[in-house]
């Protein structure tokens, strides 16, 4: 089945494979989208869907050096080309939006903007900069509640610049640490207001970006990311952790969005997720369900034919081999990951992966 067109709201991915989200760091200081990653993604073009790198939908979600943004003009511009190339070839594309949140440092934020989170706790792990080098992530600012309405605010705009892009839709990034999660999580979310001390003030801001997202560009078009048990920016499993994100997923598949994309991160090092909760998931999500992680394509068929899955995401493999699907078509040999160049600046790495000679 990987090999099929499905059916997605309004577009057919010629395929099942989506290319998962990965930062690359290859836009420029001021978190412009740079030629090359049209490049890129046009190389890519053939897996059914490609789900772009983070992307900030605000100034204050640019916490990592070189992250393209869509909260400008300029940046919306220097995306259309890229979305074009990937379009020309046949493909489809949604920008991952990401906010950093805490995951982050000032001296890679734009003039003006500030480290926010759920909480006034730092994240304890270094944060690369350019000018610094690796340094301790900067302390966040804790959201007011009255502070949250604009920073969902600030989704919406992004998704509308997503729009005048040329994307065909947007994923939120709800999994690995980042702001949404960070509300999501009771080991770091500790409010006393609407937005933490229970399961459903956790899930509060993360519904609160679908609901206002999906109004603004079509709940088809929005897809949402989540990594329960993901252990990346000192997040971690919690109590009730499962019955918190089943229902999460079950008010998520009310709005009818384009899709819920579980990341298991088992194959990054991260705790194994409790066997039966995927498909939890799937089944209190009322659409399209995507599995990611260390997938290779015998495993990736079966949750296909098993109904365990929708789509099947690739991150790694896709990131070395261009023409990956190609490759799984005919049993190829893949290229291996060059882990030194995964965030470097420039072409080495990134565009230069070779593909197969007939
Ligand atoms: C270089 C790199 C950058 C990544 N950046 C992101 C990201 O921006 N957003 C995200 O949701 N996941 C990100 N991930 C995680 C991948 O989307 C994927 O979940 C992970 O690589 C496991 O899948 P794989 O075994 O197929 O590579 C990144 C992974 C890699 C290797």
């Amino acid at each position: 089945m990987l090999f099929e067109p499905f059916e997605f709201g309004r577009i057919t991915l010629r395929n099942r494979l989506v290319m998962a989200p990965m930062t690359r760091n290859r836009a420029t200081a001021d978190h412009v989208p740079t030629a090359i990653m049209a490049t890129y993604y046009a190389q890519r073009a053939s897996m059914g869907l490609i789900v772009t790198e983070g992307v900030a939908p605000s100034p204050d979600g640019a916490g990592y050096p070189r992250i393209p943004g869509l909260y400008n003009a300029e940046q919306v511009a220097a995306w259309q080309p890229i979305t074009q190339a990937v379009h020309d070839a046949g493909g489809h594309i949604f920008a991952q939006l990401m906010h950093t949140g805490r995951a982050s440092h000032v001296a890679n934020l734009p003039a003006g903007a500030r480290v926010v989170s759920s909480a006034a706790v730092a994240l304890p792990d270094a944060i690369y900069t350019d000018s610094q080098g690796p340094q301790p992530a900067s302390p966040p600012h804790a959201l007011e509640a009255s502070e949250i309405a604009a920073v969902v605010q600030e989704f919406v705009a992004a998704a509308r610049h997503a729009m005048d892009a040329g994307f065909d839709g947007i994923e939120l990034h709800a999994a690995n640490g980042y702001l949404i999660e960070q509300f999501l999580n009771a080991n770091l979310n500790t409010r006393t207001d609407a937005y933490g001390g229970s399961a459903a003030n956790r899930n509060r801001f993360a519904l609160e970006v679908a609901i206002a997202t999906a109004e603004a560009i079509g709940a088809d078009r929005v897809g949402i990311r989540i990594s329960p048990h993901g252990a990346f920016n000192a997040m971690g499993a919690f109590e009730g952790v499962d019955e918190q994100f089943v229902a999460l997923a079950t008010e998520l598949g009310a709005l009818k969005l384009a899709y819920l994309h579980l990341v298991n991160h088992a194959s990054m090092g991260a705790p194994a997720l409790p066997a039966t909760l995927p498909a939890q998931l799937k089944a209190a999500f009322d659409g399209v369900f995507i599995a990611s992680g260390g997938l290779d394509r015998a495993q990736a068929e079966a949750l296909l034919t098993s109904g365990a899955a929708d789509l099947v995401a690739f991150g790694r493999p896709a990131l070395a081999n261009p023409d990956l699907v190609e490759r799984l078509r005919s049993g190829a040999p893949l290229n291996g990951p060059d882990f030194a160049t995964f965030y470097t600046p420039g072409e080495a790495g990134y565009t230069d992966y070779p593909v197969l000679t007939p």
